[in-house]
């Protein structure tokens, strides 16, 4: 596209931002369920649902009234002092998930960097590491976020390529590789395992069968705490209400992000048991926005929607027809389709390493939304409020895309 045919908020955003993304040339500036549309007034089918931020789908009737009301009620304390909806919200976390406590921060990455910070603590309290010798086990391929901690245990160039020195205490091993992670516990200083029970932004990932249940157990008769890393594929995303319940895995430690809130603004939560959490207290951690009364009373209703909407269960039927639909497709050019619930990807082979670029764009001029993830794998992750009806007619709007380039 040249400059002087771009929109106009296409070339403010280029002049006077900084160049740390590279989106698709649309601007959207409507949203609504499965649907965005643009400045023109085009509509699209949104596939990537904002890296499975707006699980509920865009501007979710319920979660835009609970904003609402309470943007006009209360916004922000701080944790200086009590709100009135903190303690409802911690305890409605407790029984929707089942753990202690809640700690409540804003982004994804803050929520890792919790989880971190929590497993260290409990690692010289509870299990009794040496001082600083604490080390967390990561895999390779992980996405957790974008700070200097966390970029520090990425194995990604992207990631971290002249953002050093990098936080020491992070040992990266193969992801979906049990031998490894058993060699690696055997250091009586490992604190925890931090794992994502799908591998998002790497390309949809899918570990085999057995993966995170024999993880956990390694973990668990190591006295290492497992975390896992459900920020993109938590909140019915991938057809249960936790990825890891696909196994009846329960983490030490949860990391939660994006669709708590459906897409409204940043929530992120940890939960642990007290053995965990009560490790950390006043004055050593926090964030002065975590556990703000909007974001509660927000968090509150996105919740409500994906258990009154059976979202985990539309997901998984809906993934399974997307996939299926995905693999009819004929030809060579789609090399692998893969994923679980409605977090799904193909991988596309083709001498052109353009070509999943160049495929996203002319599904967006069908009236489609989708990324490339690292080169040739194309994200498929519509808002979970899909219907059959919509999934097939995407599926079809793919194919379609795809024969054009065969
Ligand atoms: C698995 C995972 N963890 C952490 C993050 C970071 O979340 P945020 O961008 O809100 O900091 C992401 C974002 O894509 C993610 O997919």
């Amino acid at each position: 596209m040249e400059t002087m045919t771009r929109s106009k908020a296409i070339a403010l955003e280029e002049k006077y931002g900084a160049h740390n993304y590279h989106p698709l040339p649309v601007v959207l500036s409507k949203g609504e369920g499965v649907y965005v549309w643009d400045e023109d007034g085009k509509q699209y089918y949104d596939f990537l649902s904002a890296y499975s931020a707006v699980n509920q789908g865009h501007c979710h009737p319920e979660i835009i009234d609970a904003l609402m009301r309470q943007s006009k009620r209360l916004t922000l304390t701080s944790r200086a002092f009590h709100n009135d909806l903190l303690g409802e919200y911690a305890e409605y976390m407790h029984h929707y998930f089942g753990y202690d406590k809640v700690l409540p921060m804003n982004t994804g990455a803050e929520a890792v960097e919790t989880g971190i910070k929590l497993c260290r603590r409990w690692g010289y309290r509870v299990k009794g590491i040496p001082a600083d010798q604490a080390k967390i086990i990561v895999c390779e391929g992980n996405f957790h976020g974008r700070t200097t901690g966390v970029i520090s245990f990425s194995n990604d160039p992207e990631s971290n390529t002249d953002f050093g020195p990098y936080m020491p205490g992070f040992e990266i091993i193969p992801y979906n590789d049990l031998q490894a992670l058993a060699v690696a516990v055997e250091d009586p200083n490992v604190a925890g395992f931090l794992v994502e029970p799908i591998q998002g932004e790497a390309g949809v990932n899918v570990p085999d069968e057995g993966y995170l249940a024999k993880a956990y157990e390694i973990c668990r008769a190591a006295k290492v705490l497992f975390i896992a890393d459900e920020i993109q594929t938590g909140l019915c995303r991938t057809g249960k209400l936790l990825a890891c319940e696909h196994e009846n895995v329960r983490p030490d430690i949860v990391l939660l992000g994006k669709a708590l809130s459906g897409g409204t603004m940043p929530v992120s939560a940890v939960l642990a048991d007290d053995e965990v959490m009560l490790t950390i207290g006043p004055g050593e951690h926090g964030s002065t926005f975590g556990g703000n009364p909007l974001a509660c009373a927000v968090t509150m209703a996105a919740l409500e929607v994906l258990k009154q909407e059976d979202l985990a269960e539309n997901a998984d039927q809906l993934g399974k027809i997307l996939r299926q639909e995905l693999e009819d497709i004929p030809g060579d050019l789609i090399k692998t389709v893969r994923g679980k619930g409605l977090l799904n990807a193909i991988v596309i082979q083709s001498p052109n390493e353009n070509a999943a670029w160049e495929i996203c764009l002319a599904l967006k001029d069908n009236g489609l939304l989708a990324k490339p993830t690292h080169g040739d794998k194309i994200r498929f992750a519509p808002p979970l409020v899909i219907n059959e009806d919509q999934i097939r007619e995407c599926a079809a709007i793919i194919r379609k895309t795809i024969l054009e380039f065969a």
